[in-house]
């Protein structure tokens, strides 16, 4: 169960004691071998999320993502008003991609009203059943029923569309979610259709960027140069304490301060702030997206001066709500054992005039910026990590216990996929 607020006794990590309180090591960072193991244990098992059902506004609109972690492309279409389905992006005639446009490894998005391949014209409807075989009678008694579209499991929670690979996945989403999902429940969302996307190909492993988004331990350091001089001493002098951490399950969140939108003294930022009234914290001036009360996971301390919350949906999809009603979310997609795809997408709602949308943009583009710092150190990192020292691990303090959560879950996810393979090959 997710536990608020700060224990009276201890710290947050000892009121979690699997979590344990010893060094952590890093060699699931590092490790071919892992790798393929998470692939399987994790990404072929938990519920992902693609993406939003506003990108599938009509019957026949669809989506391509490239899983690769998971080994395959899947479509994602909206099949009718209140479905939205999946599929192995594969056409059951002889293995050719279903789904792409000029580059088959490019993910690609439309509307249609059936999926025909390019290479001999079989075509499926928006249910995945195959309609259409060229030349059907060339083949030996050939049932058009058999040959439908391999289907993903996919669910939608509050807007967010999921898929999870595993084909004898019992859990539901909303199960899988938890506490924490709940908690979130009845946030206005669909409010949010003002929509700006980042995306970049990171030369460090998944998790490696998903620990700098879990703790700000490193804010006041790495990020010093963000505030204006004279605060950037005070911030680094302080360093950074939440308000509060809860775990459930694979899932965690961190709540933070937020005391920049609008700053207490508007010369703790920079002139361009102060003129658009706008930064990190997103635009001071909070749009009303009928957020009459907020949902009750939100700022679980309390506290007047809450900010923000940062959720971790295990294993990739992170999303941030803002006190001034924006939303955040990243994506963490491995590529190889040491690369993945960060996609990091901002959620307003539509400005009202230039003046909101340039206070969005300044935003986006603060935003643009503390990522390209995070992801410097990443890649320092991974190299040092990769690197022939006797130095394979590290001590991870109090502000750092979703990262010791993070490594923990992924360690008892390979585990428990290497207990069943072994289970498997004792029966057979
Ligand atoms: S591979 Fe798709 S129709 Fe032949
Ligand atoms: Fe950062």
């Amino acid at each position: 169960m997710p536990h608020f607020p700060k224990p009276a006794e201890g710290s947050w990590t000892e009121h979690y004691p699997e979590l344990g309180t010893g060094d952590v090591s890093y060699q699931d960072s590092i490790s071919p071998e892992w790798y393929e193991l998470e692939r399987e244990a994790v990404f072929g098992r938990t519920w992902l999320n693609v993406g939003r059902v506003e990108q599938l506004p009509k019957v026949g609109s669809y989506f391509t993502r490239e899983i690769d972690a998971a080994r395959t492309s899947i479509v994602v279409v909206r099949s009718s008003k209140d479905e939205v389905r999946a599929f192995h992006n594969i056409c059951r005639h002889r293995g050719n991609k279903l789904v792409w446009n000029d580059f088959p490894a490019e993910e690609t998005s439309g509307k249609c009203r059936q999926f025909t391949c390019k290479y001999h014209g079989w075509r499926y409807a928006l249910d995945g059943h195959c309609r259409f075989v060229q030349q059907e009678d060339e083949f030996f008694d050939l049932d058009k029923s058999d040959y439908s579209l391999a289907s993903v499991h996919a669910d939608v929670w509050e807007g967010w569309i999921f898929v999870n690979l595993d084909p004898e996945n019992t859990t539901s989403l909303r199960e899988y979610l938890g506490e924490l999902g709940k908690g979130i429940e009845g946030y206005p969302f669909d409010k949010l259709t003002q929509v700006h996307r980042y995306r970049a190909e990171v030369g460090s492993n998944w998790k490696l960027f998903i620990d700098a988004f879990t703790e700000f331990y490193h804010a006041p350091v790495l990020h010093a140069k963000q505030a204006v001089s004279d605060e950037s001493r005070k911030l680094s002098k302080v360093g950074y304490e939440a308000l509060a951490y809860g775990i459930d399950g694979p899932h965690g969140m961190v709540s933070s301060w937020g005391g920049m939108a609008p700053p207490k003294d508007l010369n703790m930022v920079k002139p361009i702030e102060r003129v658009l009234r706008s930064g990190l914290f997103g635009p001071w001036d909070a749009p009303d997206i009928g957020l009459d009360e907020l949902p009750t996971g939100l700022n679980p301390a309390r506290h007047k001066s809450w900010g923000l919350d940062s959720y971790l949906f295990y294993p990739n999809f992170m999303v941030l709500i803002w006190k001034p009603n924006w939303v955040l979310t990243y994506h963490f997609w491995p590529t190889t054992y040491n690369t993945h795809v960060f996609e990091g997408t901002c959620y307003f709602a539509p400005p009202k005039t230039a003046r909101d949308r340039l206070a969005q943009e300044l935003a986006v583009v603060t935003f643009k910026e503390y990522s390209l710092q995070d992801g410097n150190t990443l890649e320092a990192t991974q190299a040092m990590l990769e690197s022939r020292t006797p130095v394979k691990s590290f001590p991870l303090n109090d502000q750092e216990i979703l990262l010791r959560h993070l490594h923990k879950t992924t360690e008892r996810y390979v585990n428990q996929y290497e207990r069943q393979l072994e289970h498997a090959t004792v029966r057979s």
